[in-house]
């Protein structure tokens, strides 16, 4: 590509991010579940493990909601077919329209792993339906929580969703043989809301540290405005303190002894987010035991934290494949529909049945799910 072609390429995404900032000044109002007549929950199987463990999730989600998806239509279990990754590649299509349509018209999703070809695999350069979901529902706020109550912690990261290093996708710029440029995007309107999400939730819970992660020292613009963001916000709440880290140093501290109990609400741009769910994942048992949350004001989806596992399909061994951030995930959903009562039961069960699962030493994934199920009474 010379340098007139890159030019264009990047003029179309300035303009391509102006409309969207404009569309997220218009604020759009959040559905209030609890005065909800029907409530929609798709199912979204995904790829390799993701069926698996869906399967296994929904036998559970059924049997809380026996009463509301029964007689009383109030909700409805939805499956939404044709997000796979043969479909999307058949296609050449990072969303499949009539899946992305069916999606539309569900209020919540529960979605599993869904496999994101890298730059250089055959086909089309396919963008990660995850990330392209949450851009295409505007789903802001990814809340992941990790307890270990044994070493005191109790977390809970807001990640922002849409924005940062993720905002351009797959539209990179080869500008050059030898030069390839991505983007990062911060704008005012999508830090401050991640940082009102947290500030908020932690408000709410009595929390009284935020900690804001950037790295603003290197990352001066992007990471700076979202820094200056959540100061802003900040002054909003004098009940809560606020303080800064530096990724790379916030990495460090989650896992130190003497400093890891002290976090308490966590907020930060999309990338480092995701780094660091996944180290924290791994201090309360590895990545299959994390759920998140991806919510929006409109829409919300709730998935594992970890991806589709095609090694254990290779192997054979799906039916070990763990649950568990699936079902940690349906907690977060039925918290958000507002359904707390259902929510605070699974994860009791969740609570007293997280050691039966082992690896292939342990239950299988079924198994597990019928303790569960005798556990939810
Ligand atoms: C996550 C995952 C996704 C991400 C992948 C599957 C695109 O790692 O939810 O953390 O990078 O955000
Ligand atoms: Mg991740």
């Amino acid at each position: 590509m010379n340098i007139e072609a890159s030019k264009k390429a990047f003029e179309a995404i300035i303009h391509e991010q102006i409309t969207r900032v404009e569309n997220l000044l218009k604020n759009t109002n959040a559905i209030d579940f609890s005065k909800q007549n029907k409530i929609i929950i798709g199912v979204v199987e995904g790829d390799g493990i993701g069926p698996q463990i869906c399967i296994q999730t929904v036998k559970i989600l059924k049997n809380l909601l026996k009463a509301e998806t029964g007689e009383s239509g109030k909700i409805e279990i939805r499956q939404i077919p044709g997000l796979t990754i043969e479909n999307r590649k058949a296609l050449g299509e990072t969303l499949p329209q009539d899946s992305l349509a069916a999606i539309k018209e569900c209020h919540v999703l529960l979605k599993g792993p869904t496999t994101t070809p890298q730059m250089g695999d055959s086909g089309k350069n396919l963008e990660s339906a995850n990330v392209a979901l949450r851009k295409e529902l505007d789903l802001f706020a990814n809340v992941r929580p990790v307890r270990v109550p044994e070493l005191g912690i109790d977390w809970t990261f807001f990640r922002e969703n849409t924005e940062g290093s993720y905002a351009v996708g797959s539209k990179g710029i080869k500008v050059h043989e030898q030069i390839s440029i991505d983007f990062c995007v911060t704008t005012q309107v999508g830090s401050e809301r991640i940082a009102r999400a947290a500030f908020e939730y932690a408000n709410k819970t009595g929390k009284k540290r935020v900690t804001a992660v950037s790295k603003a020292n290197i990352i001066k613009l992007t990471d700076g405005e979202f820094l200056q963001a959540c100061r802003k916000v900040a002054a909003d709440y004098p009940g809560i303190t606020m303080d800064e880290k530096y990724v790379d140093i916030m990495a460090a501290n989650l896992i130190d002894k003497d400093k890891q109990s002290g976090f308490e609400v966590m907020v930060m741009p999309n990338l480092y987010g995701d780094i660091l769910t996944d180290e924290a994942a791994v201090i309360q048992g590895g990545v299959g035991t994390a759920g998140s949350a991806n919510i929006g004001a409109r829409y919300a989806m709730f998935e594992a934290i970890h991806g589709s596992a095609p090694d254990l399909i290779e192997q054979g061994l799906q039916r070990y494949a763990n649950p568990s951030s699936m079902l940690r995930a349906t907690v977060m959903l039925l918290n958000h529909i507002a359904y707390p009562d259902h929510a605070a039961k699974l994860e009791k069960a969740l609570d007293k049945c997280q050691n039966l699962m082992d690896g292939t030493r342990g239950a299988t994934n079924q198994e597990y799910v019928e303790q569960l199920l005798e556990n939810l009474q």
